[in-house]
C-alpha cells in the first residue's frame, strides 16, 4: 500500500443510488486492511455518521468527521476537518443534488471520484448529466482525478440491467464493480459494518466484488504515485 493520503469522493447528484452504502463499505474494507481510514460525511442526513456510531468496538476503527455540521458550529472548519496522522485513505460521502460551484468545490484536492448508479431510466439519465458536469464543469480529466462507476443494486437478466449495461458501454469510464441487490447491504448498514464483517454465509460473492474494487483503486493509486515520482525526477533533471 502507498503511504500517501488518498481522498476518494463518492458522489452522484441522484439521491438513493448507494453513495452512503459505498462510502461505509469502502471505509470498512480499508480499515480491515490495517490502513488508517477516515470517513467524512457532508450530508446532513448523516447516514455515514450514524453508521459509524453503530460500529461495534471490536471492529477496526474508522475516524469519523461529521462535515455537514461544521458550518453551524462555532469552531474553525479547518480544525474540525483535520484527521489523525495515521490516516491514509479519506472516504467522502456527499449529499444528493450537488451541482455547479458546490460540486467544483467538493472535487478540490480529490484523487478519485466514484459514482454509484442504479439500473433505472431516471437514474441513468441523472447520472449521465452528473458525469457531464464532472467532465465539463469540474474538468476532472484535466485535473488527473480518477473517475470510476459502480453499478449498484444490479439484478442480471433484467431489462433494466441490460439498459444500464448499454449506457455504461457508451462511457469511457471504468466500471469497477457491479454490486448485487441484496439484503446483505441492509444488514451491514444496520450493524455499522461492511458486508465482509457480518456473519453471513451469503455475503462471500459480495466480498469478492469489493476485493476487486479495492485492487483497482490501489493499482490506480500506485500508478499515480509512480507518475508523481516520475514527474518529480523529470523536474529534477530539467533544473
Ligand atoms: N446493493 C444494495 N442492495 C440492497 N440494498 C441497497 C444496496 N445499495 C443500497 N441499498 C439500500 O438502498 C437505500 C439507499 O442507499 P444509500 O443510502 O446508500 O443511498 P444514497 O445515495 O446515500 O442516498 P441519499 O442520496 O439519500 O444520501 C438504502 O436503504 C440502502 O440500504
Ligand atoms: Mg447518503
Amino acid at each position: 500500500m502507498s503511504g500517501s493520503v488518498q481522498r476518494i469522493l463518492i458522489a452522484n447528484a441522484k439521491g438513493g443510488c448507494g453513495k452512503s452504502t459505498v462510502a461505509t463499505n469502502l471505509a470498512s474494507f480499508y480499515a480491515a486492511q490495517g490502513i488508517g481510514t477516515a470517513l467524512f460525511d457532508y450530508d446532513d442526513q448523516r447516514s455515514s455518521t450514524r453508521w459509524l456510531s453503530r460500529r461495534p468496538s471490536d471492529k477496526p476503527a474508522i475516524h469519523g468527521v461529521d462535515a455537514s455540521a461544521t458550518s453551524c458550529l462555532n469552531v474553525t472548519r479547518t480544525w474540525l476537518l483535520r484527521v489523525p496522522e495515521n490516516v491514509e485513505r479519506i472516504i467522502i460521502d456527499t449529499p444528493a443534488g450537488r451541482k455547479g460551484d458546490e460540486l467544483i468545490r467538493q472535487t478540490k484536492d480529490i484523487n478519485c471520484i466514484i459514482v454509484p448508479v442504479l439500473p433505472s431510466p431516471i437514474d441513468i439519465q441523472a447520472t449521465a448529466d452528473f458525469i457531464r458536469d464532472l467532465l465539463l464543469l469540474c474538468k476532472v480529466r484535466e485535473r488527473h482525478i480518477k473517475l470510476a462507476i459502480i453499478a449498484n443494486r444490479t439484478r442480471t437478466n433484467t431489462l433494466s440491467f441490460k439498459a444500464l449495461e448499454k449506457f455504461l458501454a457508451t462511457l469511457k469510464i471504468p466500471v469497477i464493480a457491479r454490486l448485487r441487490d441484496t439484503q446483505q447491504y441492509t444488514r451491514a448498514v444496520e450493524q455499522g459494518c461492511g458486508v465482509h464483517e457480518i456473519k453471513s454465509s451469503h455475503a462471500s460473492r459480495d466480498v469478492a466484488h469489493w476485493n476487486l474494487l479495492l485492487n483497482w483503486l490501489e493499482a490506480e493509486n500506485n500508478n499515480q504515485s509512480e507518475q508523481t515520482t516520475h514527474n518529480h525526477a523529470q523536474a529534477c533533471i530539467h533544473t
